[in-house]
């Protein structure tokens, strides 16, 4: 089996192997939005040994060798993207939302800081709805004509490098929110007096956090550059 190798981006590593992504989460290391760094960087960064987290990733590799992911066809990524993110927050962020605020109203009196989870996650939840509304009104479908081969002029092009921008900004954005959430829950401790709803909460919390990580990393690092490499060359670059 052949070693990792530590030159490589932790975005690289995970859309390879998807779970590396799980290693990662564990090891506390941003592989989406921080995913161009190379993994000796990222160790360094995080004061880990970037030998032991080698021999951790090759193990996850070996043992997920069989998992495949056809991402050269974008609009094949685009629809994934959608039905395994897109519709999850679509039914999950109103519904979390509730619980959100039902556990602030009945554990806010001992947990205090409950009540600034709760208006963290409404702006989360407000602005990942407009956010996949954007990208499946705005984006999408500009791959899928990528895909299909079509070329774009060049103010289409420099629209879609704008909008790729802006959702960047987006995701980081996002990224913020949810490491202040997994702080404001002391990374989804569950306290002595937590009711089920109250656990229930946390585990969501948490699986949100876990998706959100992957979804970005499917965009930021495959989708957008690879629909960007499709563009004709950007002339004020150039
Ligand atoms: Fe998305
Ligand atoms: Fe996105």
């Amino acid at each position: 089996m052949t070693e990792i190798d530590p030159d490589r981006t932790l975005a690289s590593l995970v859309e390879e192997t998807p779970a590396c992504a799980r290693a990662f989460e564990s090891l506390g290391l941003d592989y989406c939005c921080d995913g161009d760094r190379t993994l000796a960087t990222a160790c360094d960064q995080a004061d880990l040994a970037v030998d032991e987290v080698r021999a951790r990733l090759r193990e996850t590799r070996d043992r997920e060798a069989d998992a495949d992911y056809d991402w050269t066809d974008l609009a094949d990524l685009a629809d994934h993207v959608v039905e395994t993110h897109h519709d999850y927050l679509r039914e999950e962020l109103p519904a979390l939302e509730d619980l959100v605020a039902k556990v602030a109203r009945v554990h806010g009196e001992n947990h205090p800081e409950l009540r600034e989870l709760e208006a963290e996650f409404a702006d989360l939840a407000g602005e990942m709805r407009e956010h996949i509304e954007e990208e499946e009104t705005e984006l999408f479908p500009v791959v899928e004509r990528l895909d299909r081969g079509e070329s774009l002029g060049p103010d289409e092009a420099a629209r879609l490098r704008e909008a790729i921008r802006t959702f960047e900004d987006d995701h980081a954005a996002t990224a913020d929110r949810l490491d202040r959430i997994a702080e404001l829950t002391d990374d989804y401790a569950v306290p002595g007096d937590a009711c089920a709803s109250y656990r229930s909460m946390l585990e969501r919390l948490e699986r949100l956090e876990r998706d959100t990580h992957m979804h970005v990393h499917k965009e930021n690092n495959v989708l957008f550059p690879r629909a960007a490499e499709r563009l004709p060359a950007d002339s004020a670059e150039a």
